[in-house]
Order: C-alpha cells, then sequence, then structure tokens
C-alpha cells in the first residue's frame, strides 16, 4: 500500500477479530514509530507493549474512572468489570510515553515527534492489515493506570494504542476539505 492510501484509508477500529497480534508484528511496528522526525535526536518515545494482565490492569485502573459517575454499587463494579474484561480480551495493546524534558520548549517537540511516531505505528499497522485506536484521556496520569504499566518517575504516558485485525472498516469522518483551512501567504 503506498502512503498516500494509507493515509486516506486509515481508520480508527474499534473492533477486532480474535485473530492474534504475534510479537514480531508489534516489533515491525515499532520499528516504523522510531523512524519519525526528531529535534535534536533525543528519541523521546518510550513503548510498553501490555500483555493481557496488564491490559485488564489499566482497563481496571479505566473502569474505576468511569465506574465515579454511576451511584449504584452494583452497577458500578459492572462497569468496572466490563472496562477490564474489554481490554483484556483486545489483541494488543500498547502505553506510548514521553521521557519529561526539563526544557519546556524541548518537552514540546518531544511530544511532537512522539505523535509522529504513533501516526507512523497507524499507517504502518494499517499497510499491513491491522488496525489502530489511539486513546488519550486523564486516565494518562492515573497513579493507577500508571503502575499496572510500570512508568517509571520522568516519563509521561500520552496515548494507548489498541491494535488488532479489524472486524470491521468503519466508514470514513467527514473532514473539511484543506483548501478552506488554508491560507497562500505572499
Ligand atoms: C490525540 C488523539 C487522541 C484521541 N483520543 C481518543 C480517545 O480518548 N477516545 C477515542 O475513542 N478516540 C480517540 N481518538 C481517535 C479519534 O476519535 C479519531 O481519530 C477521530 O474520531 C477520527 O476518526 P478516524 O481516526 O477513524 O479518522 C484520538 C485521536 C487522537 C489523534
Amino acid at each position: 500500500m503506498d502512503v498516500l492510501t494509507a493515509i486516506t484509508t486509515r481508520r480508527s477500529i474499534k473492533a477486532y477479530t480474535d485473530r492474534p497480534v504475534s510479537d514480531e508484528e508489534v516489533r515491525s511496528l515499532l520499528a516504523a514509530a522510531v523512524q519519525a522526525p526528531n529535534h535534536r535526536m533525543t528519541e523521546p518515545w518510550r513503548f510498553y507493549v501490555m500483555g493481557a494482565e496488564a491490559r485488564a490492569g489499566f482497563g481496571r485502573a479505566l473502569g474505576h474512572r468511569k465506574a465515579k459517575r454511576v451511584d449504584e454499587p452494583d452497577a458500578a463494579e459492572a462497569v468496572v468489570a466490563k472496562v477490564e474484561a474489554s481490554h483484556r480480551e483486545l489483541p494488543a495493546m500498547l502505553a506510548v510515553a514521553v521521557v519529561l524534558d526539563e526544557n519546556p520548549e524541548i518537552l514540546s517537540e518531544d511530544v511532537a515527534a512522539t505523535w509522529m511516531g504513533i501516526q507512523n505505528l497507524c499507517l504502518a499497522a494499517h499497510a499491513s492489515g491491522l488496525g489502530t485506536h489511539v486513546k488519550t484521556g486523564a486516565i494518562m496520569d492515573d497513579p493507577a493506570a500508571r503502575a499496572v504499566v510500570g512508568i517509571p518517575e520522568g516519563e509521561r504516558i500520552i496515548a494507548t494504542v489498541s491494535l488488532g485485525e479489524p472486524a470491521a472498516m468503519p466508514n470514513p469522518k467527514s473532514r473539511r476539505d484543506a483548501e478552506e483551512l488554508t491560507r497562500w501567504v505572499d
């Protein structure tokens, strides 16, 4: 698949088949991620490939956050169990962290570079027949989630990426034409 086709046909995939994702497949996607552009070659990205127990633990931490909005204790526990199970069942999942540089300018470049690595990974996955779903949110800084992934001091998770063979390809979401959002400046 050529790059432009990969860019235009990639979708966020929320449902996967039962086909397992091999460690070799994950390694080849990570090799694509680390080819991202990177000012000063700080190589700020860190990848945590989560096994079933880590995924379940992360799901449990996320479930507890969602359950705070549920009053009834049994219903709240059901929310936790559901989110835990859905994460355990994922074919594969990564947490992507950035090393926290003390210099804010370098940190913002490093976060940007890490996101470019994530996009490389998503496009490489799509080109090889796998789907990805990038997620962010307050769970990234949740102490229980950090602990289950094993994030050390000095790193921050910036996204999780679910990975697997797509069960279905969602329709593209409409986007404004780039021309509308562009000024050609003399
Ligand atoms: C920085 C970033 C954060 C995202 N966070 C979430 C998220 O927390 N939950 C979610 O369901 N999707 C998340 N997404 C996926 C977007 O919702 C998705 O890319 C968007 O709806 C467009 O759909 P597409 O990727 O299929 O083109 C995130 C995407 C990006 C780039």
